[in-house]
């Protein structure tokens, strides 16, 4: 369990009424191309809960508050507005706008780790997360099988090398040398703060070798049958 996560009563005041599909793993093992295949797929909203942090660590920054504050960063967390957009396949809005790409940024990616190694601060997040994603929904991050919905009824948990996971962040950013160094350092950084693990009854997939399509149909497979199984 990750550091700040003991369940308390707040985190299990909405229940989960739809499929969950929760989706984890370290940056760079395609989480995010699955995830929204999957909620494409499935016709299911669709949240990246990477973004949530990522947008705290932004408003951090401009509102020069200290990434190491986690009481200031969880009040600042509670003033941000997140919801679901509308269409067939709903994303996340952050104070009623889709995530810019300067979320993206070097000097958020800088911060983001250590903002998302509060206690206090996971604790806004995760009751936000558990009550956007209750009805339904694929989300991924680092703690969703784990934390978030320990009750998701089906939950993937993605991994590839390092090297493999760099060289992706790079292309994600137009062949940015200094993008795949980041995953490298990011990667340090969550492994002291969040680092993800998988849930024990997760299906673990390795996708060094793996194209997205491989990725997905391997994906739909196991949540079809899951669903065969009742329940899901
Ligand atoms: O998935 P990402 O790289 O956009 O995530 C950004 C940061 O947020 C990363 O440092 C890990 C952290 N994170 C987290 O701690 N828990 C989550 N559920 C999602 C992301």
């Amino acid at each position: 369990m990750l550091r700040g996560m003991t369940p308390t009563s707040s985190w299990r005041a909405v229940p989960k009424t739809g499929l969950v599909i929760a989706i984890d793993g370290p940056a760079g093992a395609g989480k995010s191309t699955l995830a929204a295949a999957l909620a494409r797929r499935f016709r299911l909203p669709y949240l990246n809960t990477g973004l949530m942090y990522r947008a705290l660590a932004a408003a951090a920054l401009a509102d020069r508050i200290d990434p190491e504050d986690g009481t200031a960063l969880a009040a600042r967390a509670r003033s941000i507005r997140f919801a679901l957009g509308s269409g067939e396949v709903p994303e996340l809005l952050i104070d009623g706008r889709s995530p810019g790409r300067s979320l993206s940024a070097g000097e958020v990616e800088a911060v983001v780790s250590r903002v998302a190694g509060h206690p206090a601060v996971r604790a806004v997040m995760r009751a936000e997360q558990r009550s956007l994603g209750a009805s339904g929904s694929v989300m991924e991050g680092r703690d969703i099988g784990t934390v978030v919905f320990p009750d998701a009824e089906v939950k993937f948990f993605l991994s590839a090398l390092p090297s493999v996971r760099a060289g992706r962040r790079r292309r994600e950013r137009g062949g940015v040398r200094a993008a795949g160094e980041a995953v490298a350092h990011r990667d340090a950084l969550d492994a002291r703060t969040n680092p993800p693990r998988p849930a024990p009854d997760a299906i673990v997939l390795d996708t060094t070798a793996l194209g997205s399509a491989e990725v997905l149909a391997r994906a739909v497979e196991v949540v079809e049958s899951a669903g065969n199984r009742g329940g899901r």
